[in-house]
């Protein structure tokens, strides 16, 4: 076959490749924006419709919080150092803003759900801020709100095999909705407290 012949050949492999990819982008946005009203281009596609369980036991939605700001964070229980070094900075980070700190919902969406029940997440909020919520419910309920937060999460086997001892690698981004569940702003992982406190209190009324 001619070189040309080839080339010809690559080039519209890729082209299918890269309609492909622009396909399956266009489909997690229309996933990812729910029933909601279609969103402008500039805004950000973060966050979304979610449908959880709380760690008393309640259903809910992210309805449940409007009137509020919501301060969002997905990790989990198990996790050694980094889920609970964070809520240690958005408990900081509320403390600091006194009795402001009331406008403002912090939860805790698990990505553990096999481990992370309800009584769990109960116990283990008592670690952080008194107003924390955990949120949990089953796998493909975790999965789905992942996706509208376009957070990451992976499990990671346990090297000496124990099936209960596995990690969770996943990304560590506190989000700030708006008191109707937009997007305002986010934190990346070991934003100190103050930091955080002063841009959540610019938000605020
Ligand atoms: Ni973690």
């Amino acid at each position: 076959m001619p070189a040309r012949r080839w080339i010809t050949i690559a080039l519209s492999l890729a082209a299918i490749v890269l309609i492909g990819i622009i396909a399956a982008d266009q489909f997690l946005k229309r996933e990812t924006s729910g029933d909601g009203p279609v969103r402008s281009s500039g805004k950000a596609l973060v966050g979304g419709h979610f449908t959880l369980t709380d760690h008393t036991g309640k259903r809910v939605t992210e309805a449940d919080y409007r009137g509020k700001f919501m301060l969002v964070y997905f990790g989990y229980t198990f996790c050694p150092d980094v889920c609970p070094g964070e809520l240690q900075i958005i408990t900081a980070a509320l403390d600091e803003l006194g009795e402001k700190a009331g406008l403002v919902q912090p939860l805790l969406i698990t990505v553990d759900p096999a481990r992370d029940s309800a009584a769990q997440l109960a116990d283990y909020v008592t670690n952080f801020h008194p107003s924390l919520i955990g949120l949990t419910g089953t796998a493909e309920e975790i999965a789905a709100a992942a996706k509208a937060y376009r957070v990451y999460y992976k499990k990671v086997e346990d090297e000496g095999g124990d099936p209960n001892a596995y990690l969770m690698d996943h990304s560590s981004i506190v989000y700030l909705m708006d008191r109707e569940g937009e997007f305002l702003t986010h934190f990346t992982y070991g934003t100190p407290p103050d930091e955080i406190a002063k841009k959540i209190a610019g938000y605020l009324p």
